[in-house]
């Protein structure tokens, strides 16, 4: 009966109670907050993961502005009905280069999270450009307006070394070279070996457009393609399964 009797001085005596509850809760509330300050040790490395080309990240930039994520998420759960539908569930180390991260929990539209490769350039063009005409229901917004606004990269150089700021591993080299980068990923008649050697083999290359000209569209459409692809689910095992 002695524990018993202690607990009783612990439920009659509100302060006390108060007292322990909070240290019960701190102790709890470090253990899951602290490590989290220590990313590198919390987010597991995987193969593949690279950060955003310099046209990706104007594509990013562009798809915030837009407030794409108020009605699509970019968080795959680990869920059957989820993953069933959306391919293998989102890892940490796949938004470990967004800042900010774009999960979202909105979901108007489809997740978003491994949209890369689904459709072709010229589907996302006429998707954007109104998406009706692709999925007759869609209460999407056009963003036809996005191929008309040309961009020259001029300013992601800026927006890299802020990333690189904030922790995405950007070289000087990435630094010097980002416009040229920015140029070079939209126009596959360009001399792009140097954008390839910086970030990879997995880099797509391409008009994404089909128009003359760098615009806002080629950007979102560079960022939509690489979305979710960049690590290969055929060989990937969570350190877990080991
Ligand atoms: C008002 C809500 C809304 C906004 C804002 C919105 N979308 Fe959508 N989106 C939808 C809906 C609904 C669908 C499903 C029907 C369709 O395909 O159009 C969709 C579908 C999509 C798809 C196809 C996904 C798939 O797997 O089939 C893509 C890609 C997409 N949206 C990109 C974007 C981008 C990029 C933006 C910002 C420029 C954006 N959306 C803004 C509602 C929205």
């Amino acid at each position: 009966m002695a524990i018993l009797d202690k607990h009783k001085i612990l439920e009659t005596n509100a302060t006390l109670l108060l007292i322990c509850s909070f240290l019960v809760v701190s102790i709890g509330g470090l253990v899951q907050i602290a490590p989290l300050f220590w990313l590198e040790n919390t987010i597991e490395k995987v193969e593949g993961m690279r950060p955003y080309t310099p046209l990706e990240l104007a594509g990013r930039e562009v798809y915030i502005r837009e407030g794409c994520y108020v009605c699509h998420s970019q968080m795959i759960r680990p869920m059957r009905d989820e993953v069933e539908r959306y391919g293998h569930y989102s890892l940490a180390a796949e938004s470990m280069y967004d800042h900010p991260f774009q999960w979202g929990s909105k979901r108007t539209g489809p997740d978003l999270a491994r949209v890369g490769g689904r459709y072709s350039n010229e589907w996302h063009v006429d998707h954007l450009r109104d998406p009706q005409s692709v999925v007759p229901e869609s209460v999407m917004p056009k963003y036809g307006f996005l191929e008309r606004k040309m961009i020259d990269g001029k300013y992601i150089g800026d927006v890299m070394a802020v990333n690189a700021m904030l922790g995405t591993p950007y070289s000087e080299d990435m630094l010097a070279s980002a416009q040229a980068d920015f140029k070079a990923q939209a126009d596959p008649d360009s001399d792009y070996d140097g954008l390839l050697e910086r970030y990879g083999e997995s880099v797509s290359v391409s008009n994404f457009d089909g128009q003359p000209g760098v615009s806002e569209a080629d950007a979102l459409i560079s960022y939509l393609q690489m979305m979710g692809t960049l690590v290969d689910f055929s060989t990937f095992t969570p350190d877990a399964n080991r």
